[in-house]
This record gives C-alpha cells, structure tokens and sequence, in this order.
C-alpha cells in the first residue's frame, strides 16, 4: 500500500514536470521549426530577395520567407545601376515594393548598397573628375537615403572597398576621390538616414591582411568623427575551406572597435573553386569543364552532410558571439534561386542555402535548428 502511494504520487508529480515542461516550450516557441523564432534572442535571421520574390510570383517560397527569416535584403534592385539608371533619374518601383514588403510582415529592412563600384550605371562609369563624382555621390545618398529614412533599418553604405592585401581597390570613386570618399559616404548616409544602421560591407575580410584594411578603415571613420554602427562580413565560403578561426578572431576584432558585426551574405558553396578562387568579385567569370559541376543531378548524402556540418559550426560560433552579432542573413531563400549557380562559372547546380530547390529544409537546416533546441 505505501508503495503504492509512493508511486501515484512520483506518477503525479511526473505528469505536473511533464505538463509544466511542454507548457514551457511552447510557451518560448510557436515554431520550434522556425530560424527566426529559435533565434530570436540571439540575431536577425535574414535572406536576400529578388525581384520574384519580392513581386511575390511564388506563394510557396513567400509563405517560406515569412516563417523563417525577420530580415530581408535586396539582392540587386538597390544597386545604383537599377535604381538611379541615368542622372538625377530614379526608379523606385521596384525598391518601393520591397520596404513595402517588408514592413507588411513587420520585418528588418537592409538597403544594399549606396556606394559601390560594381552594378554601377554608365554614366558613373564614364564621370572622369571629381567634382561631378561628388556631385553624384551626394544626390544618389541623400535622394535615397531620404526616401527610406523611416523604413530602411540599415545600410550597407560602402561595398567591397579593399583588396585582398587591405589596400584600397582602384575604384572609379577612389580614383577620383581618394581614401577620403569612405568619409564623405558616411558622412552623407548619416545626413540622410540618421536613425538607420550604417555598416562597411565585403568578403573575405575575416582573412587578416583584408580585416587589416577594415580595422584601419573603421578608424579612420572614428577619427573624422563620422558615424559607423558595423561591419557586415558577406560569407561567401566553400564548405572545403571553411576559416572558423579566422572568422572568431574577426568578430572579436572588429567588435572591440565598439562595432556590431553581422554575417550580410551567408553561403556554403559545395562546388569546387577554379584556382582555389576565394571571395566574391561579382566579375571573375571562369569557363566549366564537366568536374567543376559534379552534382547536377543531386547533392551526394556525404556532402551535404559536410554541409551541415559546416553550417553547424558557423552558428555554434554565431551563438558563442551573439552578444557581437546583429545579424545573420542568407544570400537567397532556397538553392535554385542562388546567385552561386551562376558565379563563378554560369550554369552550375549549386547547394549552399538551407532550403532545397522544393523549398524543403535540409538536414543543414535541422542541425543549426537542434543547437539551439537543445541548449535549452
Ligand atoms: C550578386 C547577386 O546575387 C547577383 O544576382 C548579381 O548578378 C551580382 O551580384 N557581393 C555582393 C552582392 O555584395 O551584391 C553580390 O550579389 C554578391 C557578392
């Protein structure tokens, strides 16, 4: 008899620990299934959109986008060659209907990107003196900036400034204007945008020589007493190559600098690299052979378990930095309509997001949703 009251009662207990337990759970998550619920107290979780997507022409990829992601990026209609085509004309339709977008589905907007020197229309390409370089830099900052001073949360005010050994890229805009043209960029945006985020943006400036270059950049920003809120590392990395060091000792550099550092352009190509290529310069075409593009027809188990693994990886240390960290956005939604089909060499089948080509979460998905899962 005494045992078994002593079992009902460890029985009963049992089922209010079990209750209270579930009750937890759903409590802190609607959807244990969602990037953006797991990570909530962590970072945005954000993907870049095309024109497609942000017209919504696909419902399935569009209900994707609003389960997982809370951030949201224009993948081109904000370069300067769409949306300033000639002088002083703007087109913002489709840019419009982005910020739209995303307000509607009360999302974190990230405007890509005021200064660069790639996309540019020609007839920035084809200005050849200063004065006229400024006089562009200053309407293209100041006439979008303003449009989008209360929707745009953040932007990536210069792109892709420096060289693999941290030196200054010979743009059109140094060229003309000299390292002083990141201070006026700054400068301008902060007039401009003054409540949004404003972030140095590039690639494989977790590498020292380029973090080298940022850092001097970053200070040189501080020292003329011009506003800079963060670095945005791109991420566009090779699951055969995958720097995690390098990429720590980055978000701890560069946050000492009083920066947030967030992760702007995440992917994990899964395809060999011609000439061990590394980085992301839009213009390096290469020409394939058969052995560049090894998995046309469909991602071996093998590698795309590499790939969760290494994506695994990437978020234990995103985690570990989160207090550093504002966000962490994928270069596209699902891998059919990723950029890295196409770059370096045109054609390929790529794997590098988390979603297949049938919007289905793939086992990368799942591993970086079970660290958070169980650390709690
Ligand atoms: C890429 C887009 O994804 C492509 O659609 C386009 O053809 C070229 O540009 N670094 C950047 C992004 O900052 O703007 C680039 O986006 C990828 C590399």
């Amino acid at each position: 008899m005494k045992n078994y009251k002593r079992l009902s009662v460890s029985i009963a207990f049992a089922m209010v620990a079990l209750l209270f337990g579930c009750k937890r759970t759903v409590y802190q998550r609607d959807n244990p299934n969602s990037l953006k619920e797991v990570f909530k107290d962590d970072f945005f979780i954000g993907t870049a959109l095309n024109i497609n997507q942000i017209n919504k022409k696909d419902a399935a990829t569009d209900s994707l986008i609003s389960i997982q992601f809370n951030a949201i990026t224009a993948e081109n209609i904000m370069k300067a060659k769409l949306i300033h085509p000639t002088w002083g004309q703007f087109d913002f339709d489709a840019a419009d209907k982005f910020v739209e977008y995303g307000k509607l589905k009360d999302m974190y907007i990230v405007g890509h990107t005021l200064i660069w020197h790639s996309q540019l229309p020609p007839f920035v390409q084809a200005i050849t003196d200063a004065d006229s370089l400024r006089q562009f830099m200053e309407l293209h900052i100041h006439t979008i900036g303003q449009r989008y001073a209360s929707s745009v949360d953040s932007w990536d005010v210069v792109n892709e400034a420096l060289n693999e050994d941290g030196s200054w890229r010979e743009s059109v805009f140094y060229e003309l204007l000299g390292e002083e043209y990141i201070v006026e960029a700054f400068r301008k945006a902060a007039e401009a945008a003054p409540n949004a985020a404003l972030y140095y943006n590039d690639y494989n400036i977790e590498q020292s020589q380029k973090r080298a270059g940022v850092i001097r950049l970053i200070k040189k920003l501080q020292e003329a007493g011009v506003r800079i809120d963060g670095v945005g590392i791109q991420g566009h990395w090779n699951i055969n190559n995958l720097q995690l060091d390098a990429i720590e000792e980055s978000i701890q550099e560069y946050a000492k600098l009083g920066v947030k550092v967030a992760i702007t352009e995440l992917d994990l190509s899964v395809l060999p690299n011609p000439w061990d290529l590394q980085g992301a310069d839009v213009n390096q075409q290469f020409k394939g052979g058969l052995n560049m593009d090894p998995y046309a027809d469909q991602l071996p188990d093998s590698v795309g378990r590499l790939l969760a693994d290494s994506y695994e990886q990437l978020f234990r240390l995103f985690l570990k930095h989160r207090d550093k960290i504002s966000r962490v956005t994928f270069w596209g939604t699902n891998d059919s309509q990723s950029w890295l089909n196409n770059w370096p060499i045109v054609g390929r089948t790529n794997y590098p997001l988390l979603f297949d080509r049938n919007n289905h979460p793939k086992e990368a998905f799942y591993r970086i949703i079970s660290i958070k899962n169980n650390l709690d």
